[in-house]
């Protein structure tokens, strides 16, 4: 078999192993239908299967009831940003958001075009380097609803806590902690997440909404960015990404099989603890920006006593097959992306890889 690296890339970023073997094997001829799952209608009922299963084995694994519905739109996350003010901030109301960097910015940025926005929280005086914590989260008690970003990408923060909001709805940006730890998902009114890090590959958006907060649209948003046509569609008013779609219910079914979340917390947390633990180890070499209760399991940032040697690290841990390991080029330093698809024993290499170069260096 041709030799894989060990992959660290933030997104479009590894995917299991076996999924890829399975995807191999079905390609030319999925289901005895003589043709890939890419040349088949996404109205024939093979790709119905995989389609009904993917929205299923999301339910599954975040325990949902039928209040909830599942959706995939095409266009990344990024197009969420402006579908969410469309659909749920109306005239007259005010949308809340937490600025915890980039994208949170991004999707703030992006309501601020379609009406009034309340920074219910921010860490940017600090440099986006911790996640405000509830007391510091504060909003109108009718905002039309709350939007937060779990886990920051490119700062390395994640929440570590859900703001309780009572009736005003909850809306995440998930694309890169979504299915990686046990989390109360009922708590949110809409999960967004492109597919890209933990789900599969790009080119899909997974969407999770809760049916009430459906009943606030008000007519007149285009067909496409209306969330009710894809509602009542089951996600198929249009020819939806199939491909992409396949592979996330792959990846779902291994997931399933991995034991589901709660085993992919014990072995995420495991992963996390062996990098952290080496930068706290030596904290004349290492330095973390990002405050503790702040970390993220998924982005471990931190930076080394100088960029040159950044450089180097990330050079030298090319040529040893550990890629990706280049810090945001917004915020520099080195980024180890540990997403459920890298292996335990991915993290234990680039530890000790990692370890030999400080050694050496
Ligand atoms: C947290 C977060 N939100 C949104 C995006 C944008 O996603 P997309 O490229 O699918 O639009 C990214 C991309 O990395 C991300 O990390």
């Amino acid at each position: 078999m041709t030799k894989r690296v060990y992959n660290f890339n933030p997104g479009p970023s590894t995917l299991p192993l076996d999924v890829l073997k399975k995807l191999q094997a079905d390609l030319l001829n999925f289901e005895n239908t003589g043709m890939s799952i890419m040349e088949i209608s996404h109205r024939s009922p093979e790709y119905d299967k995989v389609h009904n299963d993917a929205i299923a084995l999301t339910k599954e694994l975040m325990g949902l009831d039928d209040s909830y519905k599942v959706l995939f739109v095409g266009g990344g996350a990024s197009t969420q940003f402006a579908y969410i003010p469309m659909n749920f901030l109306h005239k007259g109301e005010v949308a809340a958001y937490v600025d915890t960097g980039t994208w949170s910015t991004k999707a703030i940025k992006e309501a601020q075009n379609f009406g009034e926005v309340h920074l219910a929280g921010s860490s940017k005086e600090d440099g986006y380097t911790y996640i405000p914590q509830p007391e510091e989260i504060q909003y109108p008690h009718d905002a039309a609803y709350l939007h937060i970003t779990t886990n920051n990408t490119i700062k390395g923060t994640q929440y570590h806590f859900l703001p309780d909001t009572g009736k005003v709805p909850l809306i995440a940006d998930m694309s890169s902690d979504i299915l990686s730890h046990q989390i109360d998902f009922s708590k949110f009114s809409m999960i967004y997440a492109g597919a890209q890090k933990n789900l599969g590959p790009s080119g899909v958006t997974l969407i999770v909404m809760k049916k009430n907060i459906l009943d606030t649209i008000e007519d007149g948003i285009p067909t496409m960015i209306d969330y009710r046509t894809h509602v009542t569609k089951n996600s198929l008013f249009n020819t939806a990404p199939t491909l992409p779609i396949y592979i996330v219910k792959l990846v779902l079914e291994w997931i399933k099989d991995q034991g589901g979340l709660s085993t992919i917390e014990t072995i995420n947390r495991a992963k996390k603890d062996i990098v952290y633990g080496m930068i706290d180890d030596y904290p004349d070499y290492f330095r973390a920006p990002v405050r503790k209760d702040s970390r993220s399991w998924m982005n471990l940032v931190f930076r080394l006593p100088s960029e040159e040697l950044e450089q180097k690290l990330v050079e030298e841990a090319k040529l040893a097959g550990f890629i990706g390991l280049k810090g945001h080029r917004s915020v520099g330093g080195i980024r180890v992306s540990l997403y459920n698809a890298m292996t335990l024993e991915g993290a234990e290499k680039v530890v000790e890889f990692i370890m030999n170069f400080r050694k050496n260096n």
